[in-house]
Protein backbone atom coordinates (compact mmCIF):
# COMPACT_ATOMS: atom_id res chain seq x y z
CA UNK A 1 0.00 0.00 0.00
CA UNK A 2 1.06 3.40 -0.07
CA UNK A 3 2.42 5.38 2.67
CA UNK A 4 4.04 8.64 3.41
CA UNK A 5 7.43 7.24 4.96
CA UNK A 6 10.21 8.88 7.36
CA UNK A 7 13.14 6.77 8.73
CA UNK A 8 15.32 10.25 10.58
CA UNK A 9 13.81 13.34 12.22
CA UNK A 10 13.83 16.43 9.90
CA UNK A 11 11.81 19.02 7.54
CA UNK A 12 9.23 18.21 5.67
CA UNK A 13 11.82 16.44 2.74
CA UNK A 14 12.33 13.07 5.40
CA UNK A 15 9.02 12.26 4.25
CA UNK A 16 8.28 10.54 1.03
CA UNK A 17 5.82 7.81 -0.61
CA UNK A 18 6.55 4.40 -0.33
CA UNK A 19 5.03 1.20 -0.61
CA UNK A 20 4.92 -1.20 2.84
CA UNK A 21 3.10 -4.26 3.75
CA UNK A 22 -0.33 -3.64 4.46
CA UNK A 23 -1.51 -4.25 7.98
CA UNK A 24 -3.76 -6.82 9.27
CA UNK A 25 -5.91 -6.24 11.96
CA UNK A 26 -5.56 -8.52 15.21
CA UNK A 27 -7.60 -9.58 17.56
CA UNK A 28 -9.92 -6.31 18.85
CA UNK A 29 -8.43 -4.17 15.96
CA UNK A 30 -10.26 -3.44 12.98
CA UNK A 31 -8.54 -2.73 9.74
CA UNK A 32 -9.79 1.18 7.99
CA UNK A 33 -9.24 1.96 4.19
CA UNK A 34 -8.14 5.61 5.21
CA UNK A 35 -10.38 8.43 2.90
CA UNK A 36 -8.30 11.47 4.48
CA UNK A 37 -6.06 12.21 7.36
CA UNK A 38 -4.97 15.31 8.62
CA UNK A 39 -1.61 16.80 8.90
CA UNK A 40 -1.14 18.37 11.90
CA UNK A 41 1.48 20.42 14.35
CA UNK A 42 1.95 17.09 16.50
CA UNK A 43 2.65 15.38 13.52
CA UNK A 44 4.93 18.40 12.77
CA UNK A 45 6.53 17.87 16.49
CA UNK A 46 6.58 13.88 15.72
CA UNK A 47 8.48 14.53 12.34
CA UNK A 48 11.01 17.18 13.16
CA UNK A 49 11.19 15.88 16.48
CA UNK A 50 10.37 20.14 17.97
CA UNK A 51 9.19 19.30 21.48
CA UNK A 52 9.22 22.70 23.48
CA UNK A 53 10.80 23.80 26.00
CA UNK A 54 13.23 21.44 27.38
CA UNK A 55 11.02 18.65 26.68
CA UNK A 56 13.20 17.51 23.68
CA UNK A 57 14.88 14.37 25.69
CA UNK A 58 11.17 13.33 27.20
CA UNK A 59 10.05 13.65 23.52
CA UNK A 60 13.10 11.48 22.24
CA UNK A 61 12.91 9.08 24.84
CA UNK A 62 9.04 8.39 23.24
CA UNK A 63 9.11 8.37 19.83
CA UNK A 64 12.76 6.50 19.25
CA UNK A 65 15.88 8.58 20.71
CA UNK A 66 18.05 7.75 17.55
CA UNK A 67 15.58 7.78 15.08
CA UNK A 68 11.60 7.55 14.87
CA UNK A 69 10.13 4.06 15.95
CA UNK A 70 6.82 4.52 14.08
CA UNK A 71 7.46 5.32 10.39
CA UNK A 72 4.44 6.13 9.41
CA UNK A 73 3.50 9.51 11.03
CA UNK A 74 -0.41 11.22 11.02
CA UNK A 75 -2.79 11.02 13.63
CA UNK A 76 -6.62 11.93 12.32
CA UNK A 77 -8.29 9.97 9.74
CA UNK A 78 -11.97 8.90 8.21
CA UNK A 79 -12.68 6.16 6.34
CA UNK A 80 -14.31 3.01 5.93
CA UNK A 81 -13.39 -0.31 7.67
CA UNK A 82 -12.45 -2.98 5.52
CA UNK A 83 -11.85 -5.41 7.99
CA UNK A 84 -12.48 -6.71 11.20
CA UNK A 85 -10.32 -8.48 13.73
CA UNK A 86 -11.77 -11.68 16.10
CA UNK A 87 -14.29 -10.34 19.01
CA UNK A 88 -14.78 -6.99 17.06
CA UNK A 89 -18.86 -6.62 17.27
CA UNK A 90 -18.42 -2.62 16.83
CA UNK A 91 -18.02 -2.26 13.80
CA UNK A 92 -18.71 -4.31 10.72
CA UNK A 93 -16.98 -3.79 7.02
CA UNK A 94 -18.48 -0.69 5.15
CA UNK A 95 -19.01 1.43 8.08
CA UNK A 96 -17.92 4.51 7.70
CA UNK A 97 -15.51 5.51 10.72
CA UNK A 98 -13.23 8.81 12.29
CA UNK A 99 -11.12 8.68 14.64
CA UNK A 100 -7.23 9.23 15.82
CA UNK A 101 -4.78 6.92 16.07
CA UNK A 102 -1.36 8.89 16.98
CA UNK A 103 0.46 7.34 13.91
CA UNK A 104 0.06 5.50 10.84
CA UNK A 105 -3.13 7.28 8.88
CA UNK A 106 -0.86 8.85 6.26
CA UNK A 107 -1.32 6.12 4.49
CA UNK A 108 -4.29 3.82 2.31
CA UNK A 109 -4.57 1.59 5.68
CA UNK A 110 -4.27 1.83 8.94
CA UNK A 111 -5.26 -0.63 12.16
CA UNK A 112 -7.16 0.72 15.27
CA UNK A 113 -8.24 -1.14 17.88
CA UNK A 114 -12.00 -1.24 18.12
CA UNK A 115 -12.19 0.23 21.51
CA UNK A 116 -9.92 3.07 20.74
CA UNK A 117 -10.49 6.64 19.53
CA UNK A 118 -12.84 5.47 16.76
CA UNK A 119 -15.90 6.27 16.15
CA UNK A 120 -18.94 5.95 13.38
CA UNK A 121 -18.76 9.26 10.92
CA UNK A 122 -21.52 11.48 11.00
CA UNK A 123 -24.20 11.56 8.39
CA UNK A 124 -24.10 14.65 6.12
CA UNK A 125 -19.86 15.12 6.01
CA UNK A 126 -17.31 14.18 4.21
CA UNK A 127 -14.19 12.50 5.43
CA UNK A 128 -12.13 15.27 4.39
CA UNK A 129 -14.93 17.03 6.88
CA UNK A 130 -14.61 14.28 9.26
CA UNK A 131 -10.38 13.96 9.50
CA UNK A 132 -11.05 17.46 10.23
CA UNK A 133 -12.04 16.62 13.55
CA UNK A 134 -10.09 14.18 16.10
CA UNK A 135 -6.78 16.42 16.76
CA UNK A 136 -8.85 20.03 17.68
CA UNK A 137 -12.23 18.88 18.84
CA UNK A 138 -10.68 15.95 21.40
CA UNK A 139 -8.12 17.97 22.54
CA UNK A 140 -10.84 20.73 23.46
CA UNK A 141 -13.46 18.69 24.87
CA UNK A 142 -11.06 17.21 26.97
CA UNK A 143 -9.27 20.48 28.08
CA UNK A 144 -12.57 22.76 28.38
CA UNK A 145 -14.80 20.18 29.80
CA UNK A 146 -12.65 17.99 31.43
CA UNK A 147 -9.82 20.22 33.20
CA UNK A 148 -11.36 23.48 32.84
CA UNK A 149 -14.90 22.15 33.90
CA UNK A 150 -16.53 24.81 32.09
CA UNK A 151 -19.57 26.84 33.33
CA UNK A 152 -22.15 28.37 32.05
CA UNK A 153 -21.52 32.79 32.44
CA UNK A 154 -17.74 31.94 32.61
CA UNK A 155 -15.38 34.12 31.39
CA UNK A 156 -13.33 31.91 28.77
CA UNK A 157 -10.21 33.86 26.83
CA UNK A 158 -8.92 31.46 23.84
CA UNK A 159 -5.85 32.38 22.30
CA UNK A 160 -5.12 30.57 18.83
CA UNK A 161 -8.77 30.84 18.15
CA UNK A 162 -8.98 29.86 14.48
CA UNK A 163 -6.30 27.33 14.53
CA UNK A 164 -6.44 23.54 14.36
CA UNK A 165 -7.36 23.01 18.75
CA UNK A 166 -9.22 26.81 18.27
CA UNK A 167 -11.78 26.47 16.41
CA UNK A 168 -13.43 23.74 18.10
CA UNK A 169 -12.45 25.39 21.82
CA UNK A 170 -14.65 28.48 20.28
CA UNK A 171 -17.50 26.31 19.87
CA UNK A 172 -17.31 24.33 22.39
CA UNK A 173 -16.95 27.42 24.94
CA UNK A 174 -20.12 28.40 23.84
CA UNK A 175 -21.57 25.38 23.88
CA UNK A 176 -20.52 24.75 27.53
CA UNK A 177 -22.64 28.40 28.23
CA UNK A 178 -19.42 30.01 28.64
CA UNK A 179 -18.70 34.22 27.35
CA UNK A 180 -15.71 33.39 24.98
CA UNK A 181 -13.09 36.18 23.70
CA UNK A 182 -11.04 34.47 20.84
CA UNK A 183 -7.43 35.65 19.83
CA UNK A 184 -6.42 35.48 15.83
CA UNK A 185 -4.88 37.94 13.64
CA UNK A 186 -6.77 40.39 11.36
CA UNK A 187 -8.09 38.36 8.32
CA UNK A 188 -9.44 35.29 10.42
CA UNK A 189 -11.50 37.14 13.22
CA UNK A 190 -14.57 36.86 11.12
CA UNK A 191 -14.23 33.09 11.07
CA UNK A 192 -13.73 33.49 15.01
CA UNK A 193 -16.97 35.50 14.88
CA UNK A 194 -18.80 32.95 12.92
CA UNK A 195 -17.79 30.09 15.50
CA UNK A 196 -19.52 31.83 17.95
CA UNK A 197 -17.04 34.22 19.87
CA UNK A 198 -18.75 37.17 21.37
CA UNK A 199 -15.68 39.03 21.44
CA UNK A 200 -12.20 38.85 19.59
CA UNK A 201 -8.94 40.26 20.30
CA UNK A 202 -6.29 41.14 17.02
CA UNK A 203 -3.02 39.76 18.69
CA UNK A 204 -0.88 41.96 16.00
CA UNK A 205 -2.39 44.97 17.03
CA UNK A 206 -3.53 44.60 20.70
CA UNK A 207 -0.89 43.75 23.21
CA UNK A 208 -2.69 41.31 25.51
CA UNK A 209 -0.94 41.92 28.70
CA UNK A 210 -2.68 45.11 28.56
CA UNK A 211 -6.84 43.55 27.98
CA UNK A 212 -8.92 45.05 30.71
CA UNK A 213 -11.09 42.72 30.93
CA UNK A 214 -10.73 39.09 33.52
CA UNK A 215 -10.72 36.04 32.57
CA UNK A 216 -12.41 32.51 34.49
CA UNK A 217 -10.09 29.68 31.86
CA UNK A 218 -7.35 31.14 29.41
CA UNK A 219 -7.10 28.27 27.39
CA UNK A 220 -3.48 28.53 25.67
CA UNK A 221 -3.28 26.97 22.09
CA UNK A 222 -0.40 28.56 20.91
CA UNK A 223 2.04 29.49 23.14
CA UNK A 224 1.61 33.35 23.32
CA UNK A 225 1.43 33.44 27.14
CA UNK A 226 3.53 32.87 29.89
CA UNK A 227 1.77 31.94 33.51
CA UNK A 228 3.42 35.18 35.14
CA UNK A 229 1.23 37.49 31.60
CA UNK A 230 -2.03 35.37 32.21
CA UNK A 231 -2.41 35.56 35.70
CA UNK A 232 -2.62 39.33 34.79
CA UNK A 233 -5.67 38.48 32.80
CA UNK A 234 -7.35 35.68 35.53
CA UNK A 235 -9.66 36.16 37.84
CA UNK A 236 -8.61 35.52 41.67
CA UNK A 237 -9.39 31.97 41.36
CA UNK A 238 -8.73 31.90 37.46
CA UNK A 239 -7.51 28.92 35.73
CA UNK A 240 -4.62 29.23 33.12
CA UNK A 241 -4.40 26.09 30.56
CA UNK A 242 -2.09 26.14 27.94
CA UNK A 243 -1.43 23.89 25.20
CA UNK A 244 2.81 24.20 25.06
CA UNK A 245 4.63 23.92 28.06
CA UNK A 246 8.13 24.05 29.27
CA UNK A 247 10.10 21.38 31.62
CA UNK A 248 10.17 25.07 33.75
CA UNK A 249 6.13 24.69 34.42
CA UNK A 250 5.78 21.99 35.60
CA UNK A 251 7.10 23.05 39.51
CA UNK A 252 4.94 26.40 38.36
CA UNK A 253 2.15 24.18 38.09
CA UNK A 254 2.23 21.91 40.89
CA UNK A 255 2.91 24.53 43.47
CA UNK A 256 0.15 27.45 41.61
CA UNK A 257 -2.86 28.10 43.98
CA UNK A 258 -2.15 26.74 46.45
CA UNK A 259 -2.15 30.23 48.69
CA UNK A 260 -5.17 31.25 46.40
CA UNK A 261 -4.68 33.36 43.35
CA UNK A 262 -4.71 32.08 39.49
CA UNK A 263 -3.84 28.04 38.87
CA UNK A 264 -1.73 26.61 35.36
CA UNK A 265 -2.67 23.14 34.90
CA UNK A 266 -0.90 21.20 32.16
CA UNK A 267 -2.03 18.33 30.67
CA UNK A 268 -1.54 16.25 27.32
CA UNK A 269 -4.57 14.96 26.21
CA UNK A 270 -5.48 11.13 25.22
CA UNK A 271 -7.46 10.19 23.18
CA UNK A 272 -10.41 7.70 23.52
CA UNK A 273 -13.24 6.12 22.35
CA UNK A 274 -16.05 8.62 24.38
CA UNK A 275 -14.32 11.24 22.88
CA UNK A 276 -14.79 10.37 19.38
CA UNK A 277 -18.34 9.51 19.97
CA UNK A 278 -19.17 12.60 21.62
CA UNK A 279 -17.59 14.37 19.18
CA UNK A 280 -19.33 12.55 16.05
CA UNK A 281 -22.81 13.12 18.11
CA UNK A 282 -22.31 16.92 18.45
CA UNK A 283 -21.79 16.98 15.33
CA UNK A 284 -24.60 14.75 14.22
CA UNK A 285 -26.94 16.87 16.30
CA UNK A 286 -25.59 20.10 14.43
CA UNK A 287 -23.87 21.54 17.40
CA UNK A 288 -20.26 21.55 15.89
CA UNK A 289 -18.99 22.00 12.45
CA UNK A 290 -15.68 20.71 11.24
CA UNK A 291 -13.59 23.44 10.59
CA UNK A 292 -11.37 22.38 7.03
CA UNK A 293 -8.97 25.12 5.94
CA UNK A 294 -7.65 22.79 3.07
CA UNK A 295 -7.10 19.62 1.41
CA UNK A 296 -4.05 18.28 -0.25
CA UNK A 297 -3.27 15.39 -2.53
CA UNK A 298 -1.15 12.44 -0.88
CA UNK A 299 1.99 13.98 -3.18
CA UNK A 300 1.77 17.83 -1.81
CA UNK A 301 2.73 16.90 1.83
CA UNK A 302 5.60 18.72 1.65
CA UNK A 303 3.43 21.98 1.48
CA UNK A 304 0.85 20.44 3.27
CA UNK A 305 3.69 20.37 6.12
CA UNK A 306 4.28 24.24 5.31
CA UNK A 307 0.97 25.26 5.57
CA UNK A 308 0.76 23.85 8.94
CA UNK A 309 3.96 25.04 10.46
CA UNK A 310 3.67 28.62 9.42
CA UNK A 311 0.77 28.30 12.56
CA UNK A 312 -1.41 30.57 10.48
CA UNK A 313 -3.54 27.31 9.30
CA UNK A 314 -8.10 28.07 9.51
CA UNK A 315 -8.60 24.90 11.43
CA UNK A 316 -7.52 21.59 9.67
CA UNK A 317 -5.15 20.81 6.82
CA UNK A 318 -6.07 17.13 5.79
CA UNK A 319 -4.79 15.20 2.75
CA UNK A 320 -6.23 13.32 0.58
CA UNK A 321 -5.50 9.59 0.66
CA UNK A 322 -8.61 8.00 -1.67
CA UNK A 323 -7.61 10.03 -4.75
CA UNK A 324 -3.80 8.56 -4.90
CA UNK A 325 -5.50 4.91 -4.14
CA UNK A 326 -7.83 5.54 -6.60
CA UNK A 327 -5.32 6.91 -9.10
CA UNK A 328 -3.40 3.95 -8.77
CA UNK A 329 -6.58 1.91 -9.14
CA UNK A 330 -7.39 2.70 -12.37
CA UNK A 331 -4.04 3.18 -13.69
N1 LIG B 1 -0.84 19.37 25.61
C1 LIG B 1 -1.52 18.65 24.71
O1 LIG B 1 -2.07 17.60 25.01
C2 LIG B 1 -1.66 19.14 23.31
C3 LIG B 1 -2.69 18.66 22.52
C4 LIG B 1 -2.85 19.16 21.24
C5 LIG B 1 -1.96 20.12 20.76
N2 LIG B 1 -0.94 20.53 21.56
C6 LIG B 1 -0.02 21.56 21.09
O2 LIG B 1 -0.80 22.73 21.06
C7 LIG B 1 -0.46 23.54 19.95
C8 LIG B 1 -1.78 23.87 19.28
O3 LIG B 1 -1.82 23.45 18.03
P1 LIG B 1 -2.76 23.97 16.93
O4 LIG B 1 -2.66 22.89 15.93
O5 LIG B 1 -4.09 24.40 17.39
O6 LIG B 1 -1.96 25.28 16.46
P2 LIG B 1 -2.11 26.09 15.11
O7 LIG B 1 -3.19 25.51 14.29
O8 LIG B 1 -0.77 26.24 14.51
O9 LIG B 1 -2.59 27.52 15.69
C9 LIG B 1 -2.68 28.58 14.88
C10 LIG B 1 -3.45 29.68 15.63
O10 LIG B 1 -2.56 30.44 16.41
C11 LIG B 1 -2.72 31.83 16.09
N3 LIG B 1 -1.44 32.48 16.31
C12 LIG B 1 -0.29 32.34 15.59
N4 LIG B 1 0.68 33.09 16.15
C13 LIG B 1 0.14 33.70 17.24
C14 LIG B 1 0.65 34.60 18.25
N5 LIG B 1 1.91 35.04 18.21
N6 LIG B 1 -0.18 35.01 19.23
C15 LIG B 1 -1.46 34.58 19.27
N7 LIG B 1 -1.99 33.74 18.37
C16 LIG B 1 -1.21 33.30 17.35
C17 LIG B 1 -3.18 31.81 14.68
O11 LIG B 1 -3.87 33.01 14.36
P3 LIG B 1 -3.66 33.74 12.94
O12 LIG B 1 -3.52 32.69 11.89
O13 LIG B 1 -4.89 34.56 12.79
O14 LIG B 1 -2.41 34.54 13.07
C18 LIG B 1 -4.14 30.63 14.70
O15 LIG B 1 -5.37 31.04 15.32
C19 LIG B 1 0.58 22.77 19.16
O16 LIG B 1 1.85 23.30 19.46
C20 LIG B 1 0.47 21.36 19.68
O17 LIG B 1 1.72 20.70 19.69
C21 LIG B 1 -0.77 20.08 22.82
Amino acid sequence: MHALYYDRYGGPDVVSPREIAMPEPGTGEVLVRVAAAGVTTADWRLRASAFPGGLWLAGRLMTGLFGPRKRVLGGDFAGTVAAVGKGVSRFRPGDPVFGFSRYGAHAEYLVMPAEGALARRPEGITPAQAAALPFGAFCALEFLRDKARLRPGQRVLVVGASGGVGVYAVQMAKMFGAEVTGVASGDNLGLVRDLGADHVVDYRTTDLAGLSQRFDVIFDTVGALSFAAAKGLLGPRGLFLPLNFSAADLPRALFSGRKGGPRMVLHVSGDTREQAETVAGLVAAGRLKPVLDEVYPMDRIGAAYAHVEGRHRRGAVVLDIGRAADRDAVA
